[in-house]
């Protein structure tokens, strides 16, 4: 690989040297404006660099400077986003608004200095990079986090086959972003998947839409008794139930945990938009209910490739996937193309940090996942949770009691809807 190292300070280039260029050709820069330069010119010359580590602190053009303008440069280049420079930030001072500028300005990771080689590694390998040649090993002989990051690189190359979404979910989407859409268009591309169709006719005649009102069949029935973008989010919940699925028979129980999970951070995000006033719930009804799928396809990968007959230790399991998911899942729902305001919750639903500055969306896909933890649907054991002392809690300000009574309703929520979907 190709790396920019760009710091003002001869200690840190040097330490940097010391780690980095055993895994690639480095480049060593003092300030910001030649890495501008230099990272325009790898592209004009077809040889792009793919990571840069930018120290924040430069003379000339800061690093968040620099970042911004290699963003920039990639946008106008219409480099597609799998294919941006990946950008790690340096700094001796890693604070909360910090970080928050990073990330926003559109950097990949960040660490700290003193640097710590073992800790850089794992950086590298959560974003992808290779950082030793290791023999290759069968499966077995792996650790867990040693397979999930085998299978991550197998995905970046597009050498995996991924369960589909049906095409019926995208055909959803063109209908519903194209203005002028009527119940007609929306119930002709739905009518083409036969379970679909019949499986929407069902949710919409369950008690969980259709309380006291009588059965139906029909489709445009269902489509407007639902309205638009609750029959989207039914549609993306009846076709991702599939995805749940494994092979695998020790994941079976992980994944239909992970399936009500996923329900319950649904309704749980669509409560907390109603409480606090907000509209088109229906929309965060389905930001909760994928924002956690880089866990699912992640599991089920590894279900399906490595290890499929050793005996798994699910706990080693969660905990390997969990530290990869957001980015993962982030470029999963790229890769099935699903609007980036769902890709950017899939990024950051964990944090790093919470802020003023954060998306309303975030903070409330963050607290439904804790809501679904505390309502009992949670995957993997941890201890109580304070919810309202949640960073997520106090931005949207919803206190305790306000906490109690959305859990009970996701609760019910859940118990209706779990049959259903
Ligand atoms: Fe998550």
């Amino acid at each position: 690989m190709r790396v920019i190292v760009a710091d003002d300070e001869s200690v840190s280039r040097n330490k940097l040297q010391e780690i980095m260029e055993p895994l690639g050709k480095c480049d060593f820069f003092e300030g910001g404006r030649a890495v501008i330069e230099a990272f325009q010119e790898s592209h004009e010359e077809g040889e792009p660099y793919q990571l840069l580590m930018l120290d924040i602190g430069m003379p000339d053009v800061n690093g968040i400077q620099v970042l911004h303008e290699v963003r920039r440069i990639e946008k106008e280049r219409e480099i597609h986003d799998e294919n941006r420079v990946k950008v790690i930030m340096v700094t001796a001072h890693p604070d909360k608004d910090t970080i928050i500028t990073f990330f926003r300005a559109g950097c990949d990771s960040y660490i700290k200095k003193p640097f710590d080689r073992e800790l850089i590694f794992t950086k590298l390998e959560e974003l992808g990079f290779k950082v030793a040649e290791k023999e290759e090993k069968p499966a077995r002989d792996r650790s867990v986090r040693e397979n999930v990051a085998q299978i991550i690189e197998r995905f970046k190359k597009g050498d995996i086959d991924l369960p589909v979404l049906p095409k019926v979910v995208q055909d959803v989407d063109d209908v519903i972003r194209r203005s002028g859409s009527t119940i007609d268009d929306l119930s002709r591309v739905i009518e083409k998947d036969a379970v679909i169709s019949a499986q929407l006719v069902a949710t919409a005649n369950s008690t969980l839409y259709n309380r006291g009102g009588g059965k139906f069949q029909s489709l445009k029935k269902a489509i407007s008794l639902l309205g638009f973008k609750e029959t989207q989010a039914a549609v993306v919940a009846i076709a991702s139930k599939s995805l749940y699925e494994t092979k695998n028979k020790q994941f079976r129980g992980m994944m239909e945990k992970l399936r009500l999970y996923s329900l319950a951070s649904a309704h749980g995000a669509a409560s907390i938009a109603k409480t606090l006033g907000l509209k088109e719930t229906e929309k965060y009804f389905l930001m909760g209910l994928i924002h956690d799928m880089g866990n699912v396809l992640l599991l089920w990968m590894l279900g399906q490739l490595v290890l499929h007959d050793e005996p798994a230790d699910m706990n080693d399991i969660i905990s390997s996937i969990h530290q990869m998911h957001t980015a993962f899942g982030a470029a999963l729902l790229q890769r099935w193309k699903f609007p980036e305001e769902l890709v950017e919750i899939a990024r950051m639903h964990e944090g790093p940090e919470f802020s003023e500055a954060t998306g309303k969306d975030i903070l409330i896909v963050n607290l439904a996942g804790n809501l679904a933890f505390e309502t009992g649907y949670g995957f993997i054991e941890r201890e109580d949770n304070d919810l309202a002392g949640l960073d997520s809690a106090k931005l949207l300000e919803l206190d305790a009691n306000a906490l109690e009574i959305l859990a009970k309703e996701v609760q019910e929520l859940v118990d209706h809807s779990e049959s259903v979907f």
